[in-house]
Order: structure tokens, then C-alpha cells, then sequence
């Protein structure tokens, strides 16, 4: 069944724009849905709506959107499998792994759900009598959110929940791929209740929400952006945001590295590198992209990975796989770009690479219809390697050696990302060193670099991201901004650092 969709804007339905199809990529000439693109003007039209919506919102109280919040987790569980089946069918995430995603929202809800009846600010002393201190925590107002499809339901989540909740209005910008995951999450929040143009939806490509940001920022309609994809795209909408003094919130790529040190439990280490290499199809912001293992235990890490990889099942993500295709068309032929990357010094150690196909083969499996890709494993990857310094969304995954920990951490540091990491070790120091030197946001000991949990905070450091903290009450930086309130209430002015009452200590004393 085809959907017909479009932008949603103050509750009503934009019916028009250029048409996109989203397809299903386990079987490409499936269209899930019929997508109407929304132009620039739609977009920070969009962002008119959402300033005029906001703050109505913002007077009702936070605990009453903390029940809103409360409702869209229920309604979420309710339609859980339906939702995964849908994101599994327009992305190829394996249903297992959309599952998990479907149950990350809730989550999300769940932590949120309680912070409308914190939402703390501190009652502070003052240094002057009858005088008191507050601070309170006041929404920025309105958000645009742009976000990537390899998480089309779950990451949009860790930024729509908390910038409701704290009072502010959305105008939300998915991916064109996942258009039909997003539409069903947008209807599953509307139905619990939101004040029409509290949440917007616009489904427009890259470059018209671009040009409708720009407007938007101009017009003083959005005062927050919340950015999720690559570090390319994510640099732009730093320096657009910039010029208008304004720090987004961006989650961008990775080159995560996992150290594998020669006390690791290697069947541990190789069960850990198989899912964050090759789970998602490689295509998780947290994948794993170098192995940095210790040079005492590489050939038998390597010995024992390949064969891990080689007994994978890849194939429809409907069924019990760890690998589905790849998210979509665009993704497949950049894919195709990074395995250029692979040089006459590297040892392919997987066997078959590229798409699968009847003349490619992965066993009985032909690909046939999909955007299948075998998993590849490199071997001899050196630190000025391509393959070693830049992100490969896609499953690849190359391995390097090291003699010690410090230079198994620089290694780990050179790429300049700095999401996710992983170390496996059964010393305490080792793993502590590893955190220690590491500048990644994440750190893993003894698991992948993916699948954080989501009330930690998540982000990343250097090329990914600004430093900004996405989940747990870390995110609530994000989308409020602390306000100083002082209430004098003696009756005269008491002027702050001069009518100070002072206690005359004796400096000269001595023992
Ligand atoms: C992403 O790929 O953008 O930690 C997010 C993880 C998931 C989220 C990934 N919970 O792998």
C-alpha cells in the first residue's frame, strides 16, 4: 500500500509540492510512499506558525506536558509494531533493531514524562539581607529539527520530546527517505493532543530547508536548531546558526574506533565488532570503523572476526538478520565511493565485496530487488589512510595494530571525530587510561560503540559536534535557558557588591 503524504503545518495538510518517492530498499521498485516536497517559503512559513503557536504552550503548565509527553509514549507502545514494521519497510532496518527503536522513543518518554514535575530552577542565597535569589528555566521558544532517516523515529524523538516538554513549539524537517516513518511518529504525538502549530511537520530536501532556515533565522522565528547527519551538512547549519548568534544543537558523524587489547575476551570483542561494524547494515552515526587491535592478538582477533562475519545472515530485514540493506539509493552509491578507498597495501580478509547480486552471491542469497551489500572486513589499515581518517556510513570496517595502550589511543583520537569508542580489557586500568585519553563523548568498555542508552547524555566532540548533549536532563540545556531573578524585598536599594555587610577578619593571626 502506497501512502500519500505532506507537510503538516498548524494542523492542516500542505497538499502541494514536487513529488519524491520513498522506496522500500529490500525491494526498490516498491514505493512506500508518494512524498509531497514543501518549498523554502513553506518552511519558514512553517516557522511563523510554530512562534505564533508557542506561547500558549508555554503557559500551560509542565507538568501538564509532562502528561502530553506521558500520552505519546503510551500511544507509541500501543502502536509499536506497526510503527517498526513501517520504518523496517522504508529503511531496511532489521525488525528487531527497528523494535529497539520503537522502544527508545518510549524511554525517552518515560525519562520526560517525570521532568514535567522537575524542571527545577534553585532558590539562591543572596549576599545582601531580604533579598532573594531565583533561577528559573524558561523555554527558547521555537525549534526547527532536522533530522537523518537511519534512526527516522527514534533520534527525532531525543529532540521532540524534550523541547516540547520544556515549552517550546517545533517545526520538525526529516529525511525525504523516511518520510513515511516520520508522518506515522507525527500523527502518533498529534493524536495525544498538541495545540495545532506546537508541532510542525515539513518534508522538503536539503537545499529548500536550507534556504527556508536562513529566512526563518532572519525572521527571528526559530531561536534553536537541533541537527542530526552528516559533519559536511552539519558545519553549514554552524555557520548559518552562527551568524545569527545562535548555537545549534549537532549530532554528527563518527569514526569510532574499538581498541582490543591483548588480555580482552576475544570471542567478546569479535561479538561486540560484529554488531557495531555490521548492524544497521553499518549505518548507525556509533558504527564501529576501525578495529585497533593489539599486534599479539590480531591474527587470531582477525581469524575469529572474519569467520563471525562470515556466518552472518544477511537478507530480508523483515526476518531474523543481523544485516538488511542499505538505507537507501543515495547511501548505496556513496558505499560504492568509500570501497574505492580500500589501496593495493590493504587485505580485503571478508571475501566478496560490493553489491550482491546473482553474479555476486553471498551463498544462497542473491539480492535480488535490494540494496544489499556484502560486509567487509580490511585488513593493514594504515593512519593516513582514507579508510582510517574519514567516516564510511556502510558496512566496512578496517583493522589496524598497536604495540601499546598510549599509542592504541592516539590512534584512536587521530581521525579527529570524537562520538563513540570502545575498549575491550579485563584490566580496570587499561579501560581507564582508554576514558581517560579518549576524546570521544562515549566510551565503551567491554561493548560496541553503539547502542547507548537513552538517558545518557549523547553527543560528540571535535568533527562530531559542537560539544552539544543530546538525552537524560543534559538535553534540557538544549532547549531552555536559565533566567536570573532577584526580589529585594527591603524596602530600600541595596546596591550589590558595595551595601555588603562585611566580617573584619584578624589576617595577622598566627599559631
Ligand atoms: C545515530 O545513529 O544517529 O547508540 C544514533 C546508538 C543508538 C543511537 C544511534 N542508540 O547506537
Amino acid at each position: 500500500m502506497t501512502r500519500e503524504i505532506g507537510s503538516v503545518i498548524g494542523g492542516k495538510e500542505v497538499p502541494n509540492g514536487t513529488a519524491y518517492d520513498s522506496i522500500n530498499p529490500a525491494k526498490v521498485d516498491e514505493v512506500v510512499a508518494r512524498v509531497q516536497l514543501a518549498d523554502a517559503g513553506t518552511f519558514s512559513s512553517a516557522c511563523r506558525t510554530a512562534a505564533a503557536a508557542q506561547k500558549e504552550w508555554a503557559a500551560v503548565p509542565a507538568p501538564v506536558r509532562g502528561r502530553v509527553i506521558a500520552s505519546i509514549g503510551r500511544l507509541v507502545e500501543a502502536n509499536a509494531e506497526a510503527l517498526a514494521r513501517l520504518v523496517t519497510r522504508e529503511i531496511g532496518k532489521p525488525y528487531a533493531e527497528a523494535l529497539g527503536e520503537v522502544r527508545e522513543i518510549i524511554d525517552t518518554c518515560d525519562f520526560f514524562l517525570g521532568e514535567g514535575r522537575r524542571l527545577y530552577g534553585q532558590t539562591v542565597p543572596s549576599e545582601m539581607p531580604d533579598k532573594n535569589l531565583f533561577t528559573f528555566r524558561v523555554p527558547v521558544g521555537v525549534a526547527a529539527v532536522i533530522t537523518a532517516g537511519n534512526f527516522p523515529v527514534a533520534v527525532p524523538s531525543w529532540y521532540l520530546v524534550p523541547a516540547l516538554l520544556s515549552g517550546n513549539a517545533v517545526v520538525w524537517k526529516p529525511a525525504e527517505y523516511a518520510a513515511a516513518s516520520a508522518e506515522a511518529l507525527y500523527r502518533l504525538f498529534a493524536a495525544a493532543g498538541l495545540p495545532e502549530g506546537v508541532l510542525n511537520l515539513v518534508l522538503a530536501d536539503g537545499q529548500a530547508t536550507f534556504e527556508g532556515l536562513e529566512t526563518a533565522l532572519g525572521e527571528g522565528t526559530v531561536h534553536k536548531v537541533g541537527f542530526t547527519g552528516s559533519t559536511e551538512v552539519g558545519r553549514r547549519i554552524g555557520e548559518l546558526c552562527g551568524r545569527h548568534l545562535q548555537s545549534p544543537c549537532l549530532e554528527l558523524g563518527g569514526k569510532n574506533p574499538m581498541v582490543v587489547m591483548p588480555d580482552a575476551d576475544l570471542d567478546l570483542a569479535v561479538e561486540g565488532a560484529l554488531f557495531a561494524g555490521f548492524g544497521t547494515a553499518g549505518q548507525r552515526c556509533t558504527s564501529l570503523g576501525t578495529v585497533i587491535v593489539h599486534e599479539s592478538v590480531h591474527d587470531e582477533f582477525l581469524d575469529r572476526y572474519t569467520r563471525a562475519v562470515a556466518e552472518a545472515v544477511i537478507g530480508d530485514p523483515a526476518g531474523d538478520v543481523l544485516c538488511g540493506p542499505m538505507l537507501d539509493h543515495k547511501f548505496a552509491s556513496r558505499y560504492e565511493d568509500y570501497l574505492g578507498w580500500i589501496q593495493p597495501h590493504h587485505t580485503v580478509a571478508s571475501g566478496a565485496t560490493g553489491r550482491i547480486t546473482p553474479d555476486n552471491a553471498r551463498g544462497d542469497f542473491s539480492g535480488e530487488g535490494g540494496l544489499y551489500y556484502h560486509p567487509v572486513v580490511v585488513d593493514g589499515v594504515r593512519p593516513d589512510d582514507r579508510l582510517f581518517l574519514e567516516e564510511t556510513f556502510g558496512p566496512i570496517v578496517g583493522v589496524s595494530t598497536f604495540t601499546a595502550l598510549d599509542e592504541a589511543i592516539e590512534l584512536a583520537n587521530r581521525p579527529g571525530y570524537g562520538l563513540s569508542s570502545s575498549i575491550y580489557t579485563t584490566d580496570p586500568k587499561s579501560a581507564f587510561r582508554f576514558r581517560e585519553g579518549i576524546g570521544a563523548g562515549m566510551v565503551s568498555v567491554n561493548n560496541s560503540t553503539s547502542g547507548a542508552e537513552a538517558h545518557l547524555p549523547f553527543g560528540g566532540n571535535g568533527k562530531s559536534g559542537n560539544g552539544s548533549r543530546q538525552s537524560g536532563v543534559w538535553v534540557l540545556d538544549q532547549f531552555t535557558r536559565w533566567q536570573a531573578m532577584n526580589w529585594d524585598y527591603s524596602g530600600k536599594l541595596q546596591k550589590a557588591q558595595m551595601d555588603v555587610a562585611e566580617v573584619v577578619p584578624d589576617l595577622d593571626f598566627r599559631l
